[in-house]
């Protein structure tokens, strides 16, 4: 199991002790969540703040772009130093293109899907993604709890990337905690994501630690 750490709530005043302190405790990832007060009802940080981010951090930046019509900013995430990008499908009318736009800009593509979105919106995408992320909460906030339904949807998902014969690897986000992270890595997560559960409970050596043993 990958954990990759939500900085939506670390210490946005102390970034880089923050990301630092997450490489020291054997992290490889670290989540990065983006949003435009548009698609969600909020709004974090964009290319800039990534890009100061990079200058100071080289974990993997998974980043999750909560925002309407992604198309138009792939270039300037991948070049902020994006590894992954994950588009909303509500978000884009031409999702393959964005996808594609994704890769041609030297990034993992991935596709985010919001609790009541279908799986079928992904069936001929799978095998170009390298990620499909089940929001488990409605996105916007750190902090909220998990619905119950999307476990079976992880595992609806795995079948489907099975099928495909796809290595396409699967990402859970939203409520994510020590009590439901097993149960999701044998639901077929690979990713699982913690804001509040993971930067709430120092020290992170110890967290990540406790999130690892949870799952085996
Ligand atoms: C929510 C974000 C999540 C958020 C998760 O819209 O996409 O990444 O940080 O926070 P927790 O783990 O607290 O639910
Ligand atoms: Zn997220």
């Amino acid at each position: 199991m990958i954990l990759s750490p939500s900085m939506l709530s670390s210490d946005f005043a102390n970034m880089e002790s923050e990301l630092t302190a997450l490489k020291k405790a054997g992290l490889k990832w670290v989540h990065l969540d983006v949003m435009d007060g548009q698609f969600v009802p909020n709004i974090t940080f964009g290319p800039p703040i990534i890009k100061a981010m990079r200058a100071k951090s080289d974990l993997f930046f998974d980043c999750h772009l909560m925002i309407s019509e992604p198309g138009r900013y792939i270039r300037d995430f991948a070049e902020a130093g994006a590894d992954l990008i994950c588009v909303h499908a509500e978000a884009c009318d031409h999702l393959e293109r964005v996808c594609s736009q994704i890769a041609e800009a030297g990034a993992k593509p991935a596709v985010a899907l919001n609790p009541h979105t279908p799986l079928d919106v992904l069936r001929y995408l799978i095998p170009q993604l390298s990620m499909v992320l089940i929001m488990s909460v409605n996105p916007g906030f750190g902090g909220q709890t998990f619905i119950p339904f999307c476990m079976s949807k992880v595992r609806e998902l795995k079948a489907m990337i099975t099928a495909a014969g796809s290595d396409t690897l699967i990402q859970v986000d939203g409520g994510v905690t020590l009590d439901n992270a097993r149960a999701l890595v044998e639901a077929g997560a690979d990713v699982l994501v913690s804001g509040s559960a993971f930067f709430g409970h120092p020290p992170y050596d110890a967290r990540h630690r406790a999130f690892q043993d949870a799952c085996t």
